[in-house]
């Protein structure tokens, strides 16, 4: 502990910035402090984590992110073959999925009449996608990665082409799984750096280490018996993302959950970022903002959406100086509502709607009396609901917030998904048509989510990726140029 204070005054003392910017410097001391940034840190792999951390495990393994990747198996696949063909119409091509002694195949095959006038049979290898949304699938030749053309889309029980194959898109067996989409999917694999998808080897799923960072220090020291108070002190061999700045943890989360026009710092790779850095040194991730285009929102976009909250920006500014050793606990983070290592699937509703009522209610029953008395705690919400059908309900306390305030719906990019929309907030009225929004929605710019004011150097490279790799519209040109 003592190494600890010195180690902190230290930072303190050189780090501070001239304008006193409080929250790099808690930053710096995060990333000084944490043995486990060092360069000599391993990753160990979730196998021996889970030799002294059994029961985490047993409820991480079934969640999406301890699912996310693996072998093609009859065992991983949530997909129904029964009804497993489907067509492209513009590429004119057929596919159909089946299994054949243990490994599962697509065939792409082209039909004149009732003949069968091509065809082509590709062995999958890999699939990415727990099934909590869909199952996407991966060949490897020779440790190439490429995506394959048919997706099952869980929530509808139904096979189609895959995200960004569809109106005349069809890459076919060709579409590269680099690093970027890797990294976001899996324990960091053994990557071939320099080409574009090629892997000397593949994890099995998000593993312990991607939150907590590298655990061959944490493994040594606690082989040999020592201990750590942990409810009073901070384990330096490896990060409790609980006892990291707000911005510390959030930053892990965002780091997969925010999915966007990423550039990467220059020098850094995605291979780069660890648990209790500043994300912001290695990327700042870019989305496009349009006008009246507010209700719209990718599917990874969580991180995004619940930074536009109320809820999330007056708690944030209300905890800005607190010394608790667990400072989310004053805040609104992802931590807040979701416990990582077990599935929303697996945790009881009323875990969220305690999470609004943490904050958003005062009383112990009907609030009847209570509710109009508004209450300032110390995260500083003064609001109840203001909606008369949950005014009149006297087990106010047991309405569900979350489907009035944070509704399920579909997102822009994937289709045949719902995910629920983060940005907490009064319930939006659906006045405007689909086609109205279409005519209103303009081009504000390209934002940067999590980073204040990226160089101007980084934000033209953001323009420039937008038109490369995703819509080619000129104004993103005329802005690069300014
Ligand atoms: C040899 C047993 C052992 C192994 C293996 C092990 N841990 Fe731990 N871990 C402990 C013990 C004991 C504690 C609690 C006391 C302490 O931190 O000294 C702990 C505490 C932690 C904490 C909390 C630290 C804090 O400051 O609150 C985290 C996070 C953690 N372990 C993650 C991991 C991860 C991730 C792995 C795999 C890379 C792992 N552990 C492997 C024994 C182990
Ligand atoms: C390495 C990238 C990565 C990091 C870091 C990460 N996630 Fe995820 N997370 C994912 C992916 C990918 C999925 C979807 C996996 C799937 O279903 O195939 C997911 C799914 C989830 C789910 C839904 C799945 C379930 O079973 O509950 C929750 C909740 C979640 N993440 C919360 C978090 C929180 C909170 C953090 C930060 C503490 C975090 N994630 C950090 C990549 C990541
Ligand atoms: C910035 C990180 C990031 C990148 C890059 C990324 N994804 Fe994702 N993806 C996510 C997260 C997070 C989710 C989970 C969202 C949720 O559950 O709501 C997701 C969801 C998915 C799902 C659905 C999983 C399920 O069953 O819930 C698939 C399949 C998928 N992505 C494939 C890909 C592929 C293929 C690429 C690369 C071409 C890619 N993703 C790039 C973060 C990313
Ligand atoms: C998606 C991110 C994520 C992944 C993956 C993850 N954790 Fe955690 N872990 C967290 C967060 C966030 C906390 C802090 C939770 C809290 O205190 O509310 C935490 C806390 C812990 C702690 C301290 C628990 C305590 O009660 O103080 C241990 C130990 C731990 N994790 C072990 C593991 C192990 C082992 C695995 C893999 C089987 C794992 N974690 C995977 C995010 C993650
Ligand atoms: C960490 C505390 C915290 C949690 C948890 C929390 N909120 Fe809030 N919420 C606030 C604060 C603070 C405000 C801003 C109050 C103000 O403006 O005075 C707010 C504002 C709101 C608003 C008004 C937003 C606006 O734009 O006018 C709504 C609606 C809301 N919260 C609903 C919820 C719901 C539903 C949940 C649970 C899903 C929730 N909140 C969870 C602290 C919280
Ligand atoms: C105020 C509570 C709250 C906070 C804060 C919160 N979530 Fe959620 N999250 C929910 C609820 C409620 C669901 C839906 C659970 C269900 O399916 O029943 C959900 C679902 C999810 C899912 C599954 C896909 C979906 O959208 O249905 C992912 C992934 C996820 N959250 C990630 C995150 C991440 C990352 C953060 C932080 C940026 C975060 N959440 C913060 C309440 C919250
Ligand atoms: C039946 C849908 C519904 C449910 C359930 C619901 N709300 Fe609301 N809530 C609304 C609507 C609609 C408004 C906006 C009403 C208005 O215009 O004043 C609102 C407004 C709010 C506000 C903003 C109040 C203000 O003065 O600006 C907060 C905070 C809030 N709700 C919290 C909650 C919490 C916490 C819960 C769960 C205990 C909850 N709501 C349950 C529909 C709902």
């Amino acid at each position: 502990m003592l190494f600890a204070f010195f180690a902190l005054s230290i930072t303190f003392y050189s780090c501070k910035s001239p304008e006193g910017n409080n929250t790099t410097i808690e930053k710096k001391q995060d990333t000084l402090l944490y043995k486990n940034h060092h360069d000599s840190a391993k990753y160990v792999g979730i196998n021996t984590c889970k030799l002294c951390h059994q029961s985490i495990y047993n409820t991480f393994i079934n969640t999406g992110m301890g699912k996310s990747f693996d072998v093609a198996s009859q065992q991983k696949s949530a997909g129904d073959y029964h009804t497993s063909v489907i067509q492209d119409k513009i590429g004119d091509f057929y596919y159909k999925a089946f299994w054949k002694n243990d490994s599962l195949h697509f065939l792409e095959y082209r039909l004149k009449g009732r003949d069968t006038i091509y065809k082509r049979l590709e062995t999958v290898n890999y699939i990415i996608g727990s099934g909590q949304h869909t199952n996407s699938h991966i060949q490897s030749v020779n440790g190439y990665l490429n995506q394959m053309p048919m997706t099952f889309y869980t929530q509808k029980k139904t096979w189609d082409l895959p995200p960004g194959f569809e109106n005349g898109h069809n890459s076919r067996f060709m579409r590269k799984i680099g690093l970027e989409c890797m990294s976001c999917h899996n324990s960091y694999p053994d990557f071939v750096l320099g080409s574009e998808n090629k892997y000397q080897s593949v994890e099995k799923g998000i593993g312990c280490e991607r939150c907590h960072g590298p655990g061959s220090i944490h493994v040594t020291e606690r082989s040999t018996g020592s201990k750590i108070d942990t409810s009073k002190y901070i384990d330096y061999s490896i990060v409790n993302p609980a006892k990291l700045s707000i911005e510390g943890q959030f930053d892990i989360c965002q780091r997969c959950h925010l999915q966007g026009n990423t550039v990467l710092k220059e020098g850094k790779s995605f291979y780069d970022f660890k648990p209790g850095m500043k994300l912001s040194d290695y990327m700042t991730v870019f989305l496009p903002k349009y006008k009246n285009a507010d209700d719209e929102f990718i599917m990874a976009s969580h991180a995004d959406r619940l930074k536009q909250s109320a809820c999330f920006i007056k708690s944030l500014e209300k905890s800005k100086n607190t010394k608790s050793l667990r400072p989310y606990k004053e805040a609104l983070t992802c931590v807040t509502c979701h416990n990582p290592h077990v599935s929303v699937k697996e945790t009881n509703k009323e875990v969220f709607n305690d999470a609004c009522n943490s904050c958003h209610y005062e009383g112990t029953e009907g609030i009847q009396d209570k509710r109009l008395k508004m209450h300032d705690k110390n995260n500083g919400s003064k609001l109840t609901c203001s909606d008369k059908s949950v005014i009149r309900n006297s087990t106010f306390k047991t309405q569900n917030c979350v489907s009035c305030h944070m509704p399920s719906s579909g997102s822009i990019d994937i289709p045949h998904v719902s995910v629920h929309d983060h940005y907490i907030r009064k319930p939006q009225s659906k006045t405007i048509t689909k086609k109205d929004k279409q005519a209103l929605k303009e081009f504000i710019g390209l934002y940067a989510i999590n980073e204040k004011n990226p160089k101007p150097f980084i934000k033209a490279k953001a323009y420039l990726n937008q038109y490369e790799k995703f819509e080619p519209r000129s104004y993103y040109l005329d802005s690069a140029a300014l």
